[in-house]
This record gives structure tokens, sequence and C-alpha cells, in this order.
């Protein structure tokens, strides 16, 4: 039986709770800055394009996931309003009882295909697709070690999780291999989960190094691919496509549906006797409702046109570079973000950070705040994303927005 500490006091409620109470003097804190306005939840009456519609005006967009253009695109649509006419809306079930339909194998064997590998797996969300899988595949005679700026997802997975688990410096091969050295043959199974574009700091991951330890020390990688499918490579094709990697190099490539695909939903590509293991065994595939069949044929769809126009993927990454070298003009910092399309620029205090998402805001343009603690403190950014609709006008109206605000802000600071 649990002890009882002597300054426990009973809670009947939540708002009660020491929880609550912290997370509201902090939004008290936040709103008592002079002509604060909340951040977060600003609504978008439309499709999140090069611009999108925020209180019945137009405004440049800068903080979607819609990297080539998926979402809002007419033909994406149709096959989302063909597949409710149908379907209708929902799986209505999990797929291993009653909810499967034609088109959720269709969209794996699509994926699968596209990431070169024996089959695919998809679930409702990306999210809940790190959880359950980096969760329930590792046992307690198992080690899960992931890159110390692993995505929530993977973290939320871990904590799951009943093996051993611990952290390596972000891409710090060496401290990795050094891991492995000390504690490989303690263990069975071994899985290094990765990124393969971090999604704070917008950089691209070593991958074929960590493939060279994993293969040297017989573990598994994973490799979640959210925002590197559909981005790196020439074709979009991800990590394998940026690196030329083998088909098997990497043994497990999760990606979501809801970045570059331009839908909501998450996937795990991998052998066959992996992914029929899940099929039957993974929580959050067989206790939960299969994909909602319009995301499944906007999905298909969105695969299908990335692979037949590759012009979208030639420029997000003409963008890309576009938008690095104006930065680097005006003496922006960004850290370590190179060739992806999250591009976030360093702004450095919480409140100044704030105030410029707002007034960026205020001219027109929508880019969101990355603050403590998503990332270290004090080292708040604005995380500019591109995508392929952004035009080299836009990008620079944007940056030399933000050069004036943030002189204005610092000059006043002084
Ligand atoms: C690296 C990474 N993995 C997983 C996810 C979760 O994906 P979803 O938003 O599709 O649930 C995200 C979301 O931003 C992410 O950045």
């Amino acid at each position: 039986m649990k002890q009882q500490p002597d300054d426990l006091k009973q809670i009947a409620s939540f708002e009660e709770s020491h929880e609550f109470n912290e997370f509201a003097q902090r939004e008290q804190d936040l709103s008592s800055v002079p002509g604060f306005i909340n951040p977060y939840f600003i609504p978008h009456d439309s499709a999140l394009r090069d611009t999108s519609i925020f209180e019945g005006r137009e405004v440049l967009n800068f903080g979607s996931y819609n990297y080539v253009a998926m979402s809002g695109d007419p033909e994406v649509n149709q096959a989302a309003i063909d597949a409710i006419d149908q379907y209708g809306t929902s799986a209505s079930g999990s797929r291993l009882l009653a909810g499967e339909k034609t088109i959720h194998r269709e969209l794996e064997q699509t994926i699968a295909q596209w990431k070169h590998t024996e089959d695919a797996i998809v679930l409702v969300s990306g999210h809940a697709t790190n959880v359950s899988f980096v969760g329930n595949i590792c046992g307690p005679k198992d080690l899960i070690l992931y890159d110390l700026l692993s995505h929530n997802s993977i973290a939320e997975g871990i904590r799951l999780s009943r093996s051993d688990a611990r952290p390596f410096g972000h891409n710090n091969i060496k401290g990795l291999e050094s891991i492995l050295k000390n504690n490989r043959h303690k263990y069975e199974k071994v899985l290094i989960v990765i990124e393969g574009v971090y999604s704070m700091d917008g950089d691209i991951a070593p991958v074929p190094e960590f493939v060279r330890l994993k293969k040297e020390y017989g573990c598994m990688l994973m490799v979640d691919e959210a925002h590197s499918a559909g981005v790196i490579g020439e074709h979009g094709g991800g990590v394998d496509d940026y690196f030329g990697l083998a088909p098997d190099d990497v043994d497990i490539k999760m990606g979501t549906l809801s970045k570059a695909l331009g839908t909501c939903g998450g996937y795990l590509a991998g052998s066959a006797g992996l992914i029929h293991y899940l099929r039957y065994n993974l929580p959050g595939f067989v206790f939960s409702v299969g994909l909602s069949p319009p995301l499944a044929a906007a999905s298909m769809k969105a695969v299908e046109i990335l692979q037949r126009e590759p012009e979208r993927v030639q420029r997000l990454h003409q963008n890309i570079e576009f938008f690095s070298s104006e930065a680097k003009r005006l003496g922006f910092d960004m850290n370590r973000a190179k060739g992806t399309a999250i591009l976030p620029i360093v702004t450095g205090r919480d409140d100044l950070t704030l105030e410029l998402s707002m007034r960026m805001l205020g001219e027109g343009i929508s880019v969101p705040p990355a603050l403590y603690p998503a990332v270290l403190r004090n080292k708040g950014r604005l995380r500019f994303c591109v995508n392929s609709l952004h035009t080299e006008e836009e990008i620079t109206m944007a940056l030399e927005t933000l050069k004036r605000l943030m002189d204005d802000l610092t000059d006043h600071d002084e």
C-alpha cells in the first residue's frame, strides 16, 4: 500500500491541482505583458497555402507543413470527396474487425512502393503512431536509444515502453557508438530512434552513419520522416532518396500524412513480417478506428501527384535556397537549420519572440513562435516553414518586415 505523506492534500477537482495552478500562473504572467495578444489558436478560414484567410483578410502564411501544397489541391480535394461518396466519412470500426476498406490497403501499398519497403501500415495520427510503436515494440530485455531532440511523440512512447531507454546527444554518432560499445551485449533488441529532419531546428540527421552503427552492432533503426518525406531528396522521397540508401538500410520508416501529404494520420513502412505483426498486435492500430476513407484517398492521391509532378519538390527546394540566402543577407541567425523546409529564425527572449510573432501578424504575415519548453529558454525563434507555392517576393517581403520589426523593438529596448 502507498504511504501517505504528511503534507498530502486530497483534491476532488482538477482545478485545485498544482498542475492546473502552475499553468494558470504561467498564462497570467504571459498575458500581463503590455499589448499581449494570445499567439496560439489563431483561426484561419482557408487551407494554409502561401497565403491564408485570417479575420476575413488574406495573410502570408509561413506557419504550415503544407510543404508541397497538397492540402487545398483540387485533385486531392476531389479524391477525398469521391471517397466520402463511396465510403462515408468514417471507417466506422477497427480495421481488424469491421472497418477495413479497399482504399486502406491501396494506400499502404502506395506508401510501401514510395518508401521502397515491402509493406506499410497506416494509423489515424502521426503522434499516436510513434507513441504506440515506440511504446510497444520493445520489452524489458531491450534498450531504446534516442536522439536528445526527439519529438514529444517519441518521448511519450519511451515513457510507455517497459524497456530501458537512453538518449544520446543530438546527432552525436560518437556518443551513440560509445553507448553501444559498452551496452549492446546486455540486451536482446536495441532500437535506435532518430528523425530525418528535426522539427524545431530544421537540420538533417546524418542517417548513413546511423545505418553503419546499426549494422555494426546488430540493432534496429527507426527514422521518423515527419519533416523529411516529401521534402528532402531530389524527388522528395525522404532520407532514402536524399542519401541514396538501400531499401533495407532503415528498418522502420515512420512518417505522417499531415505534412507533405496534406491530410492526417501516420504510417510505418518496413519488412512484410514486421508490418504483418503490427497489423495484429500494435495497440494504436488494433484498438483504434481505421483511417477515415477521405483521408486515405486524399493521401494516396498526394503520393501519386508527388511522384508525377517533380516540379513541386524542385520549387520547394528553390524556395528553401532562396529563403536561406535572403536570411543570410539580412544577418539572421538560423542556428543549425539547413536544406529543409523548416527555417527557424532565432529571435532570443521569449517575450520578444511573442511580440514579434504578433506584430508580424499585424503586418499580414503569419509565422508562429517557438518558445521554451519547445526550445531552450530565451532561445525563442520564429519558426518559418516555406512551401512550393511561396514566391521570392513573398519571402523577401516577410524577411524584410521581420528585420524592420526586430530593429524597431531592439532600438526601444536600448
Ligand atoms: C517529428 C514529428 N513526429 C511526429 C509528429 C506527429 O505527427 P502528427 O502531427 O501528424 O500527429 C510530428 C508533428 O509535428 C513531428 O514533428
